[in-house]
């Protein structure tokens, strides 16, 4: 297999910066499996299906057609042939992912596309249960966090646009987001045998880019 390089870690730690950064760094492949959650997630509140209700999402979840693009320049998903890019990151379906990403049989149907994409490597992953499930053979794991802080920083500036998100609000929603993740029973968030810490709270992108590189290059 050639190279796969997981990358998991909490919501705000940086990690898709980070990923995109690393592929292109290294001309690889880049797959946000996060977006490939929130489009299964977008499909069921537009569905009207109950996202508390494991059992009616599981029901259901063999449904959506969800293509995702590798080009860590303009990564793209699409549900049904729609583009959902913009809509899997409203403030609605961010609070209703963690619901949807406990149900095994949403997990394994996801799982299973993402095995297909990554193929035999070149790729950047990114997600929660990539170098513990969905890639455990992968040659380079790192799993990156930052304190809670820079966390809700960075992601009240992802939602800016949303009069509602403000640093504690986010930090809020944020933290029980991170909880229902990292406690769920199907492959919750957890660092994997293996994997190196990298704390992104004090570095800047670049840093965090490099140090992924050069983890990539001793595996060379
Ligand atoms: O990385 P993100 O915030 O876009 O991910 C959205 C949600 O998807 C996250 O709250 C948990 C879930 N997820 C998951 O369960 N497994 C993954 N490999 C990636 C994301």
């Amino acid at each position: 297999m050639s190279l796969v390089i997981a990358m998991d870690g909490p919501s705000g730690s940086g990690k898709s910066s980070a990923s995109k950064g690393v592929a292109r760094a290294l001309g690889l492949r880049y797959l946000d499996t996060g977006a490939m959650y929130r489009a299964m997630t977008w499909w069921m509140l537009n569905q009207g299906v109950p996202v508390e209700d494991g059992e009616a999402v599981a029901a259901r979840a063999a449904e959506p057609v969800i293509v995702s693009g590798t080009d860590p320049d303009g990564p793209s998903i699409a549900v049904d042939g729609a583009d959902v890019s913009g809509p899997i990151r409203t403030r609605e379906v961010t609070n209703a992912v963690s619901a949807v990403s406990s149900v095994p049989a949403v997990r394994s149907r996801l799982v299973e596309l993402q095995r297909e994409i990554i193929g035999s490597g070149g790729i950047v992953v990114e997600g929660r249960d990539i170098g513990t499930v969905v890639a455990p053979d992968a040659p380079v794991k790192v799993y990156l966090t930052a304190s809670a802080q820079a966390r809700a920083a960075r992601r009240a500036k992802d939602l800016a646009a949303d009069p509602g998100a403000s640093v504690t609000v986010t930090q809020a929603e944020q933290e029980r987001r991170d909880r229902l993740d990292s406690t769920r029973k199907a492959s919750p968030l957890t660092k994997a045998a293996g994997a190196q810490e990298i704390d992104s709270t004090q570095l800047s992108l670049s840093e965090v880019v490099e140090a992924v590189v050069r983890l990539a290059k001793e595996h060379e």
